[in-house]
């Protein structure tokens, strides 16, 4: 146990902030002014060489406000659109971080990318696989930086969920069940436009099971999906009894809701690796389960959160033989000392400016992509599909 706090310190140690030269600004426009963007602006306000100099939305007025809510002055908002701000060449941009909702994560990313500009695109990468790669193009002809925003993955015990499989401790991966979810949390706090089919595009399914999927994949090196079998359904979000819509007092929503609230599949992964996937917006269930990776050498278990956001709800455990002896090895929770969001934008920010690579990179994330466009595709066809991935 005092060999497995020291490990801790020391890991703790090494996640120590780096110095950042401030006379080198990095000019950032923001496209899209909703939550996701205030998270951004709040984010960039701390870093000393960020500099917000334009920002947009299709509804007028509110880039302005959102600038006029953190207080800052001189950013150029009057655009009508994300390429009126793109081909606004006074700014010198020197990237853009897209807040869209998903149907429009794939307009503003290629239309900046072929303009040279280095993106930081929130998540899930887009709605479909088609989407994806389209993306994929423009960033491969451009050799700009393309990140997708995966802040979990920077959270010190998903890094750990990492380790432990880099260090051969779990054996062969064959069976990983992943997926969480909420009792009620469909997310209409700020209106429709992620239960509408031509804004959100999907629901739970790619609102949170992107975070569920890379939790795994991620720590596993990506292996390619190769078939699927999905399922999906919508009880909850098109009931106008759904309570959170009654206490909310908005039962229209019921009529809106045009995407999945729940959604489950069973993928077959390159390297003989099954996945289990499940993931819920609403749910009369408290968890659909705790994340299992399972390998010929051990097991870990990484339990649920309650309202599942991608990240680890308590001390890991690995079930492991020690001396021909059935052991459980705990793995506690450690102690994030910095904040993710922060870390997302400050490690996007360094690899525009020192000319690094993508934090999270599309390369990985279009396999997650993949598997969700497969699980809502073999659900509109009722069997199981190939995933086949177009070259970029
Ligand atoms: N990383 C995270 O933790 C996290 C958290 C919340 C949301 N998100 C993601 O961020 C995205 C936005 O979420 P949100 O909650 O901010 O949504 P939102 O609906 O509150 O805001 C989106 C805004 O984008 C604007 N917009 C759409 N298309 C545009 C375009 N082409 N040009 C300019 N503006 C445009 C809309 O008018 C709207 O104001 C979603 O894809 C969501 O999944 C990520």
């Amino acid at each position: 146990m005092a060999q497995a706090m020291n490990d801790l310190n020391a890991f703790m140690d090494n996640q120590e902030k780096k110095t950042v030269d401030a006379s080198k600004k990095v000019r950032i426009g923001i496209i899209g002014c909703g939550w996701i963007a205030g998270s951004h602006v709040r984010r960039l306000l701390k870093l000393p060489d960020a500099e917000i100099v334009a920002a947009c939305d299709l509804v007028p007025g509110k880039a302005k406000a959102l600038m006029d809510e953190w207080g800052i002055e001189g950013v150029k908002t009057d655009y009508a659109s994300h390429k009126e701000m793109i081909d606004d060449k006074s700014l010198n941009l020197d990237c853009v971080t897209v807040c869209t909702y998903n149907c429009q994560h794939k307009d503003p990313t290629v239309y900046a990318l072929k303009n040279g500009l280095h993106v930081l695109l929130e998540k899930p990468f887009t709605v479909t696989l088609d989407e994806a790669v389209e993306i994929m193009r423009a960033e491969k002809e451009s050799g700009k930086i393309l990140s997708i925003g995966f802040q979990p993955r920077l959270d010190a015990n998903m890094k750990m969920i990492k380790k432990i499989v880099d260090s051969g401790a779990l054996g062969k991966i064959y069976y990983i069940q992943t997926g969480g979810g909420r009792r009620r949390g469909i997310p209409t706090p700020f209106g429709t436009s992620f239960i509408a089919k031509d804004t959100g595009g999907i629901g739970a399914l790619g609102d949170i099971g992107c975070y569920s999927l890379d939790m795994v994949l991620n720590a596993i090196g990506y292996p390619k999906p190769l078939t699927v079998s999905g399922y999906t359904s919508n009880f909850f979000g098109t009931d106008p009894n759904y309570s959170n819509y009654v206490k909310t007092g908005h039962p229209e929503y019921a009529k809106a809701f045009e995407v999945d609230d729940f959604a489950a599949a069973f993928v077959r992964l390159e390297g003989g690796i099954i996945l289990d996937f499940r993931i819920a917006w609403a749910m009369n269930l408290d968890t659909p389960g705790d994340t299992i990776i399972m390998g010929t050498k051990g097991s870990l278990r990484i339990p649920s959160t309650e309202c599942w956001n991608g990240t680890v709800g308590g001390p890991m455990s690995i079930y492991h033989e020690v001396c021909g002896e059935q052991t459980r090895t705990e793995i506690p929770i450690i102690p994030q000392k910095e904040d993710v969001f922060e870390l997302k934008m400050r490690s996007f920010l360094d690899a525009v400016k020192y000319g690094g690579t993508a934090p999270v990179p599309s390369s990985q994330i279009l396999y997650n992509q993949a598997i969700i466009d497969g699980i809502a595709k073999s659900s509109a066809l009722g069997r199981e599909i190939e995933i086949e991935i177009p070259e970029i």
